[in-house]
């Protein structure tokens, strides 16, 4: 029986420059997919696994991201007054009890194992969970809850793993594989980025995690790796280094990267689709846009 997973590290401290101007003065977290800000996926997944604290390591201008967890008593007391209980009761999804969230600051920018680093002191000594709050994941048992129930079973640390084309492994952290059992791979090491030639093969490391508290003590003696920053991808394959179990989960879902315009726009459309409310408007519509880019052709 492993400890329960019940703390998980959201790194929202990145600058999000490819959204911008939009992310000029709001965080990219709370830009929508439909009609929920991305970060409430991540919280909802997080949920889903059983996490009971959230900490978020947070940078300057991140201030929407703590009101929008908030209580906003003059609009539920508007909503109130107009008998609006559906829609307070979905802002009760929004609203996280006292003690349950706390903020962190990543004063330099000086990559993610350095943000997960941030969060050592509320971490302490237990198993945890990070979420990429950028990779969002469409799957009927969430990602992360997958993860931890197979972590129930085979302990020692575990990546969400995703094959990827060839061309696209210089992208993301990068497994070397083992011995693979159903879906779960046995993780011989990792490397971030790799060159062209050099990925050792095209298992990517989707972000979700699952680490114990040795990352820490991996990260404070790290040196800077790709793109000149502390990656918990070094940290992680130290930890194959000294003989400590990794594995990777070949999750059950869809991932889409919504840190990229493209992968933004497919998982609005896609969340938009699975809508009841939106579906037959928004289809008719696209097959619409369809048939006369087709009659131009
Ligand atoms: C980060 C991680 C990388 C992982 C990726 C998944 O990279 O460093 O190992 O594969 O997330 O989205 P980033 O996309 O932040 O450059």
């Amino acid at each position: 029986m492993q400890t329960k997973v019940t703390k998980a590290i959201f790194p929202v401290a990145g600058l999000g420059t490819r959204f911008l101007p939009a992310t000029k003065s709001i965080p990219k977290e709370i830009m929508t997919l439909v009609d929920r800000p991305l970060i409430q996926y991540a919280i909802d997944e997080a949920r889903e696994a059983g996490i009971t604290e959230f900490i978020f390591v947070t940078s300057r201008g991140k201030g929407a991201l703590e009101d929008y967890f908030d209580h906003a008593p003059q609009l539920e007391a508007e909503l109130l007054k107009k008998g609006k209980t559906e829609l307070l009761e979905l802002l009760k999804n929004t609203n996280m009890e006292s003690g349950t969230i706390a903020y962190i600051r990543q004063h330099k920018a000086l990559g993610l194992g350095h943000a997960v680093w941030c969060a050592r002191r509320l971490i302490g000594n237990e198993p945890f969970a990070v979420i990429l709050p950028d990779d969002v994941i469409s799957a009927e048992k969430s990602c992360l809850k997958q993860m931890v129930d197979a972590y129930q079973d085979v302990g020692g640390s575990m990546v969400a793993a995703m094959e990827v084309p060839q061309d696209k492994t210089c992208c993301y952290g990068i497994l070397n594989i083992g011995q693979q059992d159903d879906n779960l791979l046995a993780v011989n090491g990792m490397v971030e980025k790799p060159a062209p030639g050099y990925e050792p093969s095209n298992f990517a490391v989707i972000g979700r995690y699952i680490l114990t508290p040795n990352i820490f003590m991996h990260i404070e003696n790290q040196k800077f790796g790709s793109g000149g920053e502390i990656q918990l991808t070094d940290a992680i394959a130290n930890e194959v280094t000294l003989g400590n179990a990794v594995n990777g989960l070949r999750f059950e879902g869809q991932r889409f990267d919504c840190g990229t315009k493209a992968g933004f726009l497919q998982a609005t459309i896609s969340f938009a689709l699975a809508r009841h409310d939106l579906r037959d408007e928004l289809t008719a519509y696209l097959n619409e846009l369809v048939s006369v880019a087709k009659a131009a052709q």
